[in-house]
């Protein structure tokens, strides 16, 4: 097993916990948040529930982009940036790139902050506006999945 295959094993398994976690909050938490909570109250819980998730979620998306850029070195791979045909290369860096910014950068210093001053306004709609958000998300995230795994065993072209 060489250092290329592992790489590919922890990149895979940080996908997994990571996109895992997304559809659990998009598809079950936030739901069950809207259901079970006024909508004054939505957020506040949303947010004391997604705040266990939201520090793994910055461990495996870190170890997802390591790895990543890990495996296109080992496979001299960079030129595939410069080819339209690998476009599952770039979403994959796209979808890693606007994690990254949400989790290290946009929620500490201003997404926190300006969720709570919309809900002060309207709870409802910014509440719904998050779900639609985590929703677009999700399903970016999961085309990227299935078009990395299609063009990793060649079948893209
Ligand atoms: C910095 C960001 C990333 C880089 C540089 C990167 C790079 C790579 C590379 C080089 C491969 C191997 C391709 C090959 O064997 O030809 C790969 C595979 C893969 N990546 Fe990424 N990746 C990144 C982020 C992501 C993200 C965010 C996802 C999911 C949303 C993802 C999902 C996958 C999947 C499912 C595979 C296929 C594994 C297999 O079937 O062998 N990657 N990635």
């Amino acid at each position: 097993m060489t250092e290329l295959t592992i790489a590919r094993a922890l990149h895979v398994l940080a996908v997994v916990h990571w996109i895992g976690g997304v559809f659990m909050v998009t598809a079950v938490i936030l739901p069950s948040v809207a259901r079970l909570a006024e909508p004054e109250r939505r957020i506040a819980l949303f947010e004391s529930i997604e705040g266990a998730f939201s520090w793994q979620a910055k461990i495996s998306v870190t170890l997802a982009g390591a790895t990543g850029f890990y495996m296109t070195a080992r496979l001299d791979a960079w030129s595939r940036f410069l080819d339209p045909a690998y476009w599952w290369m770039h979403a994959m860096v796209a979808v890693w790139a606007l994690f990254t910014f949400v989790l290290f950068v946009a929620e500490p210093l201003f997404l926190h902050q300006w969720f709570r001053r919309a809900a002060a306004r309207d709870p409802a709609a910014t509440f719904a506006l998050i779900q639609r958000f985590h929703w677009a998300l999700l399903t970016a995230s999961l085309v990227t999945i299935g078009a990395a795994v299609l063009g990793a065993h060649g079948a893209l072209g």
